[in-house]
């Protein structure tokens, strides 16, 4: 019996390979939102395969490699296409993330216009078609995501009759002002209209896509999100808020590796004692304190003499012995849409305006370097490091430092410590169109407090509101919710994480999948509904 198929197709797999030492090529799960969103549905599902860019430039190997890598796919059921470093250049970190990111986080004045990588996009949206076209039989579903295709629904349509199409777009969607600054706006919405089912995060995004639609095409859509097209067909769009495997982020803060992580962390920061002097009251606290001057570190028998500011137990004790040490934490690809300066801004105002955080407040940031090819992130990452430094230079004590900042790549266990770690998570994009990490920080405090400072710019504030919800660009007010994140009662903190976990509960990664696919065969041909 022939199966129909579910083909998901994005620019990223959700694995990248990995050269051994011997040669050969090993596999590992990417990370990423979307990755870990709809990887699992892919792995339980046989008759579900996923085509995207082997993420690599394959002039960097020999022929017979690059059939190991793709081989190496093809056991995970995965197709990799392999695009030219011109490709690359033109497509991804030109159209895909100078022109079209930009755009759609509302940057518009970082977005570049270029005929000749709007060139690369389009071809490799075809090449896509051409490794995608010939798998797609009548009857089976073809998932396209993001921004990177939104040629391909229309390509797609075109050639492969009786196949269903929908398309999810996990960024932002502009408004009509910002949209149709894009030379090709009209190319992009009909690609896109393709497609039987068009997703977006919330309501907002819907609406202003039917806001361009109306502007530019002249086509109208029903409260239905129903859009009639000319060629007969209807398109129609709808918002399907993504959630995250609740289970597997609860359950991987609880594991080893994370809890070791998680330990580590708070004997840094002086939370429980070990590392560095605890600066907190308790009475074993500060015995070991005592214990730690007396057996004589180098700054407590020498550096009180010369600059007794500068050391830990004299500058904390003279503001507060009795305050808590806590931990801050956020996690982030380096991305100027995530507001990394402006957060940072906030933690260095909480210092100047606060000094009783002077060594009881310890911040780890987390920024994965991601896109580095493109020059606005470039420019982000010498920002990010400058100010990192300021602030450390400024408030850092001999035995403790403000900030600890990481620029690599972690994975999910070690991610999960630090999120188990944070007593406060500073969650703050610009612009972002769901935001995981806030989700995945919850689900790591399943069992304990844990506050959130969240952005009002993403879709995840929309459905976290119970959270410290901030306008990013607001330093004041940004620094003053950290400051009451930092102070919440413990009681209070867990009652609006619990609010906040059954709503993650309800609605998880597999819940969306299902929802999305649901939708699409309901709305997409009426003869290949009840499949
Ligand atoms: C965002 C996009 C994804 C993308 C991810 C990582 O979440 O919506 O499509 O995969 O960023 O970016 P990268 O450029 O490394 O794929």
């Amino acid at each position: 019996v022939c199966m129909a198929k579910l083909i998901i197709v994005s620019n990223r797999l959700p694995f990248s390979v990995h050269e051994a030492e011997d040669g050969s090529f090993a596999i590992r799960q990417n990370v990423g939102g979307l990755a870990t969103a709809i990887g699992p549905y892919h792995a339980a599902h046989r008759n579900c395969v996923w085509v995207g860019w082997s993420g690599d430039d394959p002039e960097r190997y020999s022929d017979e490699q690059v059939e190991s890598i793709r081989a190496a796919y093809e056991s995970k059921r995965c197709t990799a296409l392999f695009l030219s470093a011109e490709q690359i250049a033109g497509f991804y970190s030109g159209f895909s993330n100078d022109t079209l990111w930009p755009l759609f986080h509302d940057f518009s004045h970082e977005a570049v216009f270029d005929a000749k990588t709007w060139e690369k996009y389009q071809e490799v949206n075809r090449l896509f078609a051409e490794a995608v076209a010939p798998v797609a039989q009548p009857g089976d579903t073809v998932w396209i995501q993001d921004y990177h295709l939104m040629l391909l629904p229309g390509l797609l349509r075109e050639r492969c009759p009786g196949v269903s199409i929908g398309w999810f777009l996990h960024v932002p969607f502009p408004s009509p002002e910002i949209f149709r600054s894009l030379p090709w706006s009209r190319e992009i919405l009909n690609g896109v209209l393709g497609a039987d089912l068009l997703g977006f995060h919330t309501v907002d995004f819907v609406n202003n896509f039917k806001a361009c639609v109306k502007t530019l095409l002249g086509l109208d859509s029903g409260d239905d999100g129903r859009i009639a097209l000319e060629d007969g067909r209807a398109a129609t769009v709808d918002a399907f808020p993504i959630g995250i495997d609740y289970n597997l982020y609860r359950r991987t803060s609880h594991s080893s590796l994370a809890k070791a992580m998680r330990r580590g962390i708070e004997e840094v920061s002086g939370k429980r004692p070990g590392l560095r002097y605890n600066t907190s009251l308790s009475a074993e606290g500060s015995a070991a304190q005592e214990a730690s001057s007396r057996s004589g570190s180098w700054w407590s028998h020498h550096a009180d003499e010369e600059m007794p500011e500068l050391n830990l137990a004299r500058s904390a004790a003279a503001v507060d012995r009795a305050k808590p040490n806590k931990i801050v934490v956020s996690v982030d690809r380096l991305d100027y849409t995530k507001g990394i300066p402006e957060r940072l801004r906030a933690f260095g105002r909480l210092l100047e305006r606060y000094p009783e955080w002077t060594g009881h407040v310890t911040y780890y940031l987390l920024a994965t370097p991601s896109r580095e090819s493109v020059e606005t992130y470039q420019r982000l990452k010498a920002q990010v490091d400058q100010l990192v430094g300021e602030i450390n230079g400024r408030y850092s004590l001999l035995a403790w430092t403000p900030i600890h900042y990481i620029t690599r790549s972690l994975p999910i266990k070690p991610v999960c410590g630090i999120y188990a770690a944070g007593d406060v998570a500073l969650v703050t994009p610009l612009r972002d169109g769901m935001n995981l990490v806030a989700k995945e920080y919850l689900a790591c405090h399943d069992d304990r407090d844990g506050a959130l400072v969240l952005s009002d710019m993403c879709g995840a504030a929309r459905e976290l509101t119970e959270a410290f919800i901030v306008n990013p660009y607001d330093i004041d007010k940004t620094c003053e919710a950290l400051h009451d994140a930092l102070e919440i009662d413990a009681t209070e903190a867990r009652r609006r994480n619990r609010a906040m976990q059954a709503r993650l509960k309800a609605r998880t990664a597999g819940t969306w999948c299902a929802g999305f696919l649901d939708a699409l065969h309901q709305v997409a041909d009426p003869s290949l509904a009840d499949r």
